[in-house]
């Protein structure tokens, strides 16, 4: 077979190293847009025959799937070509979505799917720019436009954006995605993880449009010091000295000023004594604007302080007990696809926050969509946040590390300004070493570098001495709040009548969280032994009863986010009767069936939300009382 070569194909499809994108574009889900959502062309290409051809070389234009070209009126024009593909008259799916639910043949399948479709196009006029942006793209995305490289992005659960300006055409456009779904040890999270890989384009695409000069990062909050600051920085030819002016109407606020040689603005301004924090009771936001040239960058900012004092965590100067669950991003139903629309994701937080009384959600083990975490500003939900920094990393690749470092600088430049965000987590249960500890203290001094207004955790796991169990990762050292995932009762042998007398010890006077406990259950198997056996609805229930006692002597413990609000997929998890490719911890069925369980969660956290309306937390300002668990006086 020979090969044509086509020049920029060597540029387009070597599996080039990530092409980073240059801009954050803050708050581009609030932008003017088009979404590219809806009905895609898409095809299988499992020895990435579209990426090279069969000595290695770049691929030839029988398989080349980004060719800008209607292939059957090429094949008329040519009918010697030999093509052994047709995007055109591929199969059509909905986007976004995973191509597990493409069809049946691709519940499994892992590796590259190419994507197309066409769209038409206006020009956006002269001193605009146009980004062509994606929600997040499960594993690693090389992007065409009208048959020209754009670009490509590595990581799943990041937002990333590419200007296409030189490259729309009035008219008809055409866009080919190559998405490739296999992982390497090298990767973030590296292939064995306890969860689905749902491979493709999970979250949406969208084309947005921006002055040539704008505002593309902005982070807005209330400081400890009782101030609203804002940094701010421009891109574009006039970035630089340009004048700039925040506002935030409802408060009657405003700031001016003029950004320096490099495009950045910072100020701020006392809080006004009308601002209402933002609370998982009060979840107020309030309409921000900068304004800058011909930009208007816009978003809905909640204002509130987080902090630590002690083994304390204080929201807006009050201590706050974290009444959470645990959550992947995974809609309701037998078949998930991983499209977390905005009623996927209120089902799913309407269960935390009326049905267990929550006020808290760990959103495990990976950045959730970002209508996700709106979403939580919206209803009130306090928010983990963390990178998939999970179990066997290679800790001493330096490439891994620059990966991990960009997921980060991903996720908290696109989430700052959610209010619900209160903590910031690096890692899940990874085994100690000093390349661990290294690698992980980078990645902690990057998010304090980001982000001074939130706390630093990571998800540990502790040692056992009996009945005493110690958290003693060198880790603790370095973060805000302790959390450990503790399973003593499913992945041990103790009976669950033992878990309350189990104590926990901490070397330090630092907040603990719970941030994982839990047990499987088969939704509708009973058993109603005195001892019911494991995977039972019995089990779990009386495993929870067992637990929260435990954690209710725990005097540093002032969070729980146990594992996991619903079944979730897993590929780890293949008992024939109980499982079924299913991690059945969930507290409701993948169908929202609610288990025993669930009651049992639900009134520990009525009782604590109970205890803390009649006896709200005093302010911090003064003395704490001692722990007394009895009813306030
Ligand atoms: C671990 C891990 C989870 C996993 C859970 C389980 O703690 O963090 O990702 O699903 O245990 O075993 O169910």
């Amino acid at each position: 077979m020979q090969p044509i070569t086509i020049s920029w194909c060597a540029l387009a499809l070597a599996l080039t190293p990530f092409t980073a994108s240059a801009q954050t574009l803050a708050a581009a889900d609030m932008r003017p847009g088009r979404s590219l959502d809806g009905a895609w062309h898409w095809s299988v290409d499992p020895y990435r025959d579209g990426v090279a051809g069969f000595h290695g070389g770049p691929p030839g234009e029988s398989t080349a799937r980004f060719q800008d070209r209607i292939q059957a009126d090429e094949a008329e024009k040519r009918p010697n070509a030999l093509f052994e593909f047709d995007m055109q008259r591929s199969p059509v799916t909905h986007l976004p979505g995973s191509w597990i639910g493409h069809a049946p043949e691709m519940r499994y399948y892992q590796g590259l799917v190419w994507y197309q479709r066409t769209f038409d196009w206006q020009p956006a006029g002269p001193g605009k720019r146009v980004y062509l942006r994606f929600g997040s793209a499960d594993h690693a995305a090389s992007v065409f436009l009208n048959g020209k490289p754009v670009g490509k992005h590595v990581g799943a659960f990041t937002p990333f954006a590419f200007d296409v300006t030189a490259l729309l055409r009035p008219g008809s456009n055409q866009i080919t995605l190559g998405v490739d779904s296999a992982r390497t040890d090298r990767d973030v999270p590296p292939p064995v993880t306890d969860w689905e890989t749902y491979g493709g384009i999970t979250r949406s695409i969208r084309l947005v449009t921006v002055p040539e000069t704008f505002v593309d990062d902005a982070f807005v909050r209330l400081g400890r010091d009782g101030r609203i600051a804002v940094s701010a920085r421009l891109l574009g030819p006039q970035a630089a000295g340009m004048p700039i002016r925040l506002a935030i109407p409802a408060l009657g606020a405003a700031l001016e000023g003029r950004t320096d040689g490099e495009g950045n603005w910072t100020a701020s301004l006392a809080a006004p004594r009308a601002l209402r924090r933002w609370s998982p009771d009060n979840p107020t936001l309030y309409d921000v604007e900068i304004a800058a040239g011909a930009d208007r960058f816009t978003d809905r900012i909640g204002f509130r302080t987080i902090a630590v004092q002690g083994d304390r965590i204080l929201l807006n100067g009050k201590p706050i007990f974290l009444r959470g669950i645990s959550m992947h991003e995974e809609e309701l139903g037998k078949d998930p696809v991983r499209a977390m629309s905005p009623a996927a994701t209120r089902a799913l937080f309407a269960e935390i926050k009326q049905g267990l009384h929550g006020n808290f959600v760990r959103l495990a083990h990976y950045p959730h969509d970002e209508g996700t975490t709106r979403l939580a500003d919206e209803m009130g939900l306090l928010v983990w946040s963390e990178v998939p920094v999970y179990w066997r990393v290679a800790w001493d690749d330096a490439d891994t590390l620059a990966t991990a470092r960009r997921m980060i600088a991903e996720n908290i430049r696109r989430d700052r300004n959610r209010a619900a965000i209160m903590l910031w987590s690096v890692a899940n249960e990874t085994p100690v070493s000093d390349a661990r500890n290294a690698f992980l203290r980078t990645l902690i001094g990057d998010v304090r570098a980001l982000d001074d207004s939130r706390l630093v955790t990571a998800a540990l796991l502790s040692t056992r001495q009996g009945k005493v169990m110690r958290i003693d990762d060198p880790l603790v050292a370095d973060l805000d709040v302790m959390a450990i995932n503790t399973y003593n009762g499913w992945y041990s042998d103790d009976p669950l009548a033992a878990l309350p007398s189990f104590e926990w010890r901490s070397p330090v006077d630092k907040p603990l969280i719970f941030s994982e406990f839990g047990a499987d259950a088969l939704h509708g198997y009973h058993d109603a032994a005195a001892a019911p056996h494991k995977f039972s609805e019995e089990y779990q229930a009386e495993y929870y009863r067992r637990t929260l006692e435990m954690a209710a002597r725990v005097p540093f413990l002032q969070g729980l986010s146990p594992w996991i609000l619903k079944d979730f997929r897993s590929p780890r998890r293949q008992h024939p009767v109980y499982q079924q490719g299913w991690n059945r911890k969930g507290l409701i069925s993948e169908t929202g069936q609610r288990k025993l369980a669930f009651a049992v969660l639900a009134e520990d956290y009525a009782k604590r939300e109970k205890a803390e309306r009649r006896c709200p937390s005093p302010n911090a300002t003064r003395p704490l009382p001692p722990r007394d668990p009895r009813p306030c006086p």
